[in-house]
């Protein structure tokens, strides 16, 4: 378990282009020749933009009815972090390579040219999850601050300055979800979904994904799922809501925090949010993705 992990904040390093931490590169050589399966379910995010949320929906979509499996492990074992190497527990890649379960479901934080390139040759599924620019800065700001193996993030202005730099881990927002976009115009077997709609209608967004993979639920039992997934509910479950893990402090800001769209608009100054739009239009201007800030 995580207990005997040493609490140490590490620094941020150029990683092929790309801001990373060591615990995301520690493990390259594996992470780099990782062995894909037709049928592995890749659930691909930057951090903070509903990977949870996504990976609870889908471990419950196949594995729900097993209660064995939905009580006995966290989702962070069950859907293991593909890039992850914390030494005190098992690597990312052994996790997913020891998997009782089928199909897998992993997860991802790599910017998509640094995905394993089985994914591509295996042709296997993969779900992207997208949360604005603003909300997702926040929300990275609160976690890099309770979470002592995520770099120093300082006050929320260093953070921001910071964020627009993409000098946080896993790199660029900006670069992140427009090389994913990009992506999908030519990987047929890539859903893009965005956190504000799963916030918007969560049943629509089921349904949108079951027909992506092509599975048939019941509506009780589509019913049953987003009620489990609501927030309220993902925040008092013990297996979904990372109370497990000792490196993160619950009373500097929980894991589960708000789950809203909009909550930037409690964080940012007037002359801050003027200064991200003029940012953003820049870095957003060759794309064609389009992100809602509010509902
Ligand atoms: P906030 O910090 O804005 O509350 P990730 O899983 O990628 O680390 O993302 C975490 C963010 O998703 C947090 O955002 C968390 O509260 C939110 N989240 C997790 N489960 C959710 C749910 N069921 N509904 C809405 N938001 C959820």
């Amino acid at each position: 378990d995580f207990s005997s992990l040493k609490l140490s904040r590490p620094e941020l390093f150029d990683f092929e282009g790309v801001s990373m931490v060591h615990y995301f590169t520690d493990n390259w050589e594996k992470v780099k020749n990782f062995q894909a399966r037709p049928d592995d379910i890749l659930i691909a995010t930057y951090p903070k933009a509903g990977t949870t949320w996504v990976s609870y929906i889908l471990d419950l979509l196949y594995f729900g009815n097993d209660q064995e499996h939905q009580t006995s492990q966290p989702i962070y074992m069950r859907v293991p972090f593909l890039e992850s190497f914390f030494k005190v527990i098992s690597s990312g890649t052994e996790l997913a390579d020891n998997l009782p379960t089928s199909p897998r479901l992993i997860k991802t934080h790599l910017p998509v040219q640094l995905v394993p390139k089985s994914f591509w040759e295996q042709n296997s599924k993969i779900v992207y999850v997208a949360r604005n620019a603003k909300d997702n800065a926040v929300s990275y700001f609160h976690f890099d601050r309770m979470n002592m193996v995520q770099p120093e993030p300082g006050n929320w202005n260093t953070f921001l300055q910071k964020f627009m730099e993409g000098k946080n881990v896993f790199g660029p927002w900006y670069d992140h979800v427009n090389g994913w976009w990009e992506k999908k115009q030519t990987y047929s077997n890539l859903l893009y979904l965005f956190y504000e709609d799963l916030v918007e209608d969560t049943g629509r967004e089921v349904e949108h994904l079951c027909s992506f993979l092509g599975l048939s639920t019941s509506i009780e039992e589509r019913e049953k799922i987003i009620k489990g997934v609501q927030f309220d509910a993902m925040k008092q479950n013990k297996m979904t809501n990372y109370s497990t893990i000792p490196v993160m402090d619950f009373k500097i800001s929980p894991f589960m925090r708000k789950g809203k769209v909009g909550d930037w608009k409690n964080h940012f100054t007037v002359a801050q949010n003027e200064q991200f739009d003029e940012v953003y239009k820049q870095k957003m201007k060759n794309t064609t993705v389009k992100f809602r800030t509010e509902i």
